[in-house]
């Protein structure tokens, strides 16, 4: 019997130099030491066997125990410790690899199509103004000569807020305000965004506009035409036709909407979607500033006259850049906007 005891350690502490996970470890413990293993099974022959031989048995197969045991401890951490070890290759940072490029900001399209609108104006002696984008009904429609009931009131599906307050459907009150506020001569543009109830390929609720006017003594309607045509030959080419064709505005009479000739087919395409087939872009609005303009905010339209205009800079930047669809704008996908 001890020389099985003997046998069991030498044959136990052999299997366990050779595994190699700590489960398998596990599973030689139990094979071994468990209630049912080796040793158990052995010593249950015991009981027939001599008192003293029985004690000195019983002292023999505790050390074997323990030096399996022990034998067992040492293999599982050595295991343990190479699993780290190879764990902590495969999470190691490779400081090598190349960073990612940083990205690198841009302008949104209808800034820059802003900025230099702006930069056009302010080069022909223009300052810039600014006003509220809630609008005060007064400002936006009254003192512009459109009265409650007023049937242009129409042209522009408006935003209120309250009966008297609104989001402001074009940046024209600024006018109102700044000629308030100033005496003439000015000359003054106001850029900004602008709201009106619209969506669709070609309307958002939310757009941007300049507005622009010139009011002293003698501004004619020839100071008008060189502004702008200098303005749209500035922004569209030298070569570029500019036509001005008679229209409405309650707030300017005469009237006047001013056309380009078409970026997209150069003005010949019987079948241009852009210009749908005229030749012609309608590019923005303008007209002598009306006499009741001039009243509500304290002006003799007797000695003083001038200008105005409102150009949408969406519409100029979707021309410029050959856009076919306003939403892009204002969907904020990098892919689009960084094109620019
Ligand atoms: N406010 C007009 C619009 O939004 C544009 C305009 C401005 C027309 C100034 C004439 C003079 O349509």
């Amino acid at each position: 019997m001890k020389k099985r005891l003997i046998e069991i350690r030498d044959e136990a502490l052999s299997s366990i130099k050779g595994v190699s996970t700590p489960d398998e470890a596990n599973a030689l413990r139990v094979r071994y030491l468990g209630r049912k293993g080796e040793i158990s099974t052995l010593l249950k022959g015991l009981g027939a066997l001599d008192h003293n031989l029985r004690r000195e048995l019983g002292q023999e197969t505790n050390k074997v125990k323990t030096a399996i045991e022990e034998a067992l401890n040492t293999r599982i951490k050595e295991l343990q410790c190479a699993l780290d070890r190879e764990r902590l290759k495969k999470e190691r940072i490779d400081t090598t690899l190349p960073g990612r490029k940083p990205y690198r900001a841009k302008l949104h399209p209808i800034t820059t199509v802003m900025t230099e609108v702006e930069d056009i104006f302010t080069g022909l002696g223009f300052s810039i103004a600014e006003g509220p984008e809630l609008e005060l009904d007064y400002y936006n429609f009254e003192s512009l000569n459109i009265p409650k009931d007023h049937p242009a009131r129409d042209m522009q599906d408006t935003f209120y807020i309250s009966k008297d307050l609104l989001l402001r459907t074009h940046t024209s009150p600024v006018q109102v305000r700044v000629m308030e506020a100033g005496k003439p001569p000015l000359r003054v543009i106001a850029p900004g965004t602008v709201y009106r109830r619209d969506s669709d390929v070609t309307h958002t609720p939310m757009f941007h506009q300049v507005e622009g006017f010139m009011v002293g003594s003698g501004v004619t309607f020839s100071n008008l035409k060189a502004v702008l045509t200098h303005f749209l030959e500035t922004l569209f080419g030298e070569d570029v036709a500019v036509r001005f064709r008679p229209s409405f505005f309650p707030f300017t009479e005469p009237s006047a909407e001013v056309d380009i000739q078409c970026v997209i087919c150069g003005g010949g395409g019987s079948t241009c979607r852009v210009c749908k087939g005229t030749g012609w872009l309608e590019i923005l609005g303008a007209g002598m500033i009306h006499p009741n303009v001039f009243k509500s905010v304290g002006y003799d339209p007797e000695t003083v006259s001038g200008f105005a205009f409102g150009l949408g800079i969406e519409r100029i930047a979707m021309l410029k850049f050959g856009i076919d669809d306003i939403r892009l704008f204002f969907e904020n996908d990098l892919r689009f906007i960084t094109q620019f």
